[in-house]
């Protein structure tokens, strides 16, 4: 009798960032805990610089490495450098990955690639592999790159002006995506952003991590363009509760687990606000200052990450004492899912943004730039389960953080975030959309 043929093999190309890795290795997991094989492509530079953990040594995410060119760098590099760079080294690359994968006993049928990198496409397809971008940004966000690039809103925003823009809520120029911290590179940022869209009419899917009940409208508006499946929260794609022990992680920092840990057990119940900018954000000194002095003036304990490279900015003599604990990196998921935080203090990433939202923790919104901008806005006025610091003066962060875990109007944001909060766990769970779109995307696949 022939032996049975190999599982579909998977190849997953996330952008080499951890805002991008998280969310691709948690699909990718995902999907080998279906009747599929999948490799995880990880750049070489940043592999040296990682902690790959996997919960369980059956675990069948693959990893193999593929350079982008950066080791041999030397010295810091403007980001135009940067980007041409990794396209001109990992396009080939990539080409001879998939050149030597197809003698193997298990050749790739599908190329799952951040979208950010639409290049990949080319690439796969001139091979023969199927292809599915995966975005990493909200649908919103994507939605206003698409208008972006269409010419249906123009960059730079007028300031004044509010736009509306198709299943979109009206924003002003301040909800908008901003690119104003690219301060030499705007444009190159941008052209990086729409071109997310320059090929996408011959994607085979296109997955978000978004789900349908949490952009309901926009995605149903983007499904009537391309093959969309929304497939997220991905943070809550592999709970244990959701059969899927195997996984694979990859830590670019080294989280101080322990001591937030042990710390945040000594604390009350919902006493605790957790502060953290995501991975690339990086804060002024005043803006450090001023924050520093808002979680000193709340009444509140505080959990605040500020990662080895902004350390210096801490205001000098900076001592939390017993109020608060400062560490440069932790592991997010297990603090938001901690009794004792109260609210959490964010810079509004999507990955961060969802995290709140899968654990049901209300936020303060800091934006600094890109996506977060438009984030922090639906978590005030969409969904209601957060506010925006407008200034960034130590009284009105104080004063957030108040409006937050205490009065009516906080009362009221916790009641919506516990009810996102299962929202998001449902869309996870047997028969829930995310869940039966992957489901369905795993049968097509093996259909093809
Ligand atoms: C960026 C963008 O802001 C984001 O919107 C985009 O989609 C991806 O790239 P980043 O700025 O790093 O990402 O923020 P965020 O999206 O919030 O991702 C940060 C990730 O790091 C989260 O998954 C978070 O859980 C993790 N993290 C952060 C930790 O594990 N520990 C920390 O101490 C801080």
């Amino acid at each position: 009798m022939a032996a049975p043929p190999p599982p579909p093999h998977v190849l997953v190309l996330p952008c080499p960032a951890q805002g991008h890795i998280n969310p691709a290795l948690a699909f990718a997991n995902r999907l080998a805990s279906t009747s599929l094989s999948v490799t995880v492509l990880i750049t070489t530079d940043l592999i040296n610089k990682a902690t790959v953990s996997s919960s369980s040594s059956s675990s069948s995410v693959s990893i193999a490495l593929i350079s982008d060119g950066k080791e041999a760098v030397e010295g810091p590099e403007t980001f135009e450098a940067e980007f041409k760079r990794a396209r001109a080294v990992l396009s080939p690359n990539l080409a001879e990955f998939i050149d030597h994968n197809r003698s193997s006993a298990s050749p790739a049928k599908l190329l799952v690639y951040d979208s950010t990198m639409p290049w990949a496409m080319d690439v796969a397809r001139a091979r023969g592999l199927l292809c599915a971008p995966f975005f990493t940004m909200s649908a919103a966000v994507s939605a206003i790159f698409y208008h972006l690039k269409n010419g249906g809103l123009k960059y730079p925003y007028e300031e004044c002006e509010e736009v509306c823009l198709p299943s979109l809520p009206r924003l002003g120029a301040k909800d908008l995506p901003s690119l104003s911290m690219f301060i030499n590179s705007s444009q190159t940022v941008l052209k990086l952003l729409c071109d997310q869209f320059s090929n996408l009419e011959k994607a085979d899917w296109v997955f978000f991590n978004t789900f349908d009940m949490l952009e309901r409208e926009i995605v149903e508006w983007m499904a009537r363009k391309w093959p969309i499946k929304t497939i997220g929260p991905t943070i809550l794609l592999n709970k244990k509760d959701n059969n899927n022990n195997n996984h694979t992680t990859i830590n670019l920092f080294e989280p101080k687990q322990d001591s937030c840990t042990q710390w945040l057990d000594s604390k009350e119940t919902d006493s605790v606000v957790y502060v953290s900018f995501g991975s690339l954000a990086s804060l002024g000194e005043p803006q450090m200052e001023e924050l520093a002095h808002g979680l000193a003036a709340s009444r509140l304990h505080f959990l605040w990450v500020v990662r080895a490279s902004e350390a210096d900015k801490l205001p000098q003599g900076f001592d939390p004492g017993e109020k608060g604990l400062v560490v440069a990196w932790c592991d997010q998921l297990e603090v938001l899912s901690h009794r004792a935080v109260a609210c959490f203090v964010s810079h509004c990433g999507w990955n961060s943004t969802l995290e709140a939202v899968g654990h049901g923790v209300p936020v303060v919104a800091l934006p600094q730039c890109a996506d977060q901008t438009t984030d922090a806005k639906f978590l005030e006025d969409v969904w209601g389960v957060g506010v925006v610091v407008r200034g960034c003066e130590r009284e009105e962060i104080a004063a957030c953080i108040e409006g937050v875990v205490g009065g009516e109007r906080g009362a009221e944001m916790r009641r919506k975030a516990r009810e996102l909060k299962k929202l998001a766990k449902e869309a996870v769970e047997c028969g829930g959309t995310s869940a039966s779109n992957i489901q369905c995307f795993v049968e097509e696949l093996l259909c093809r």
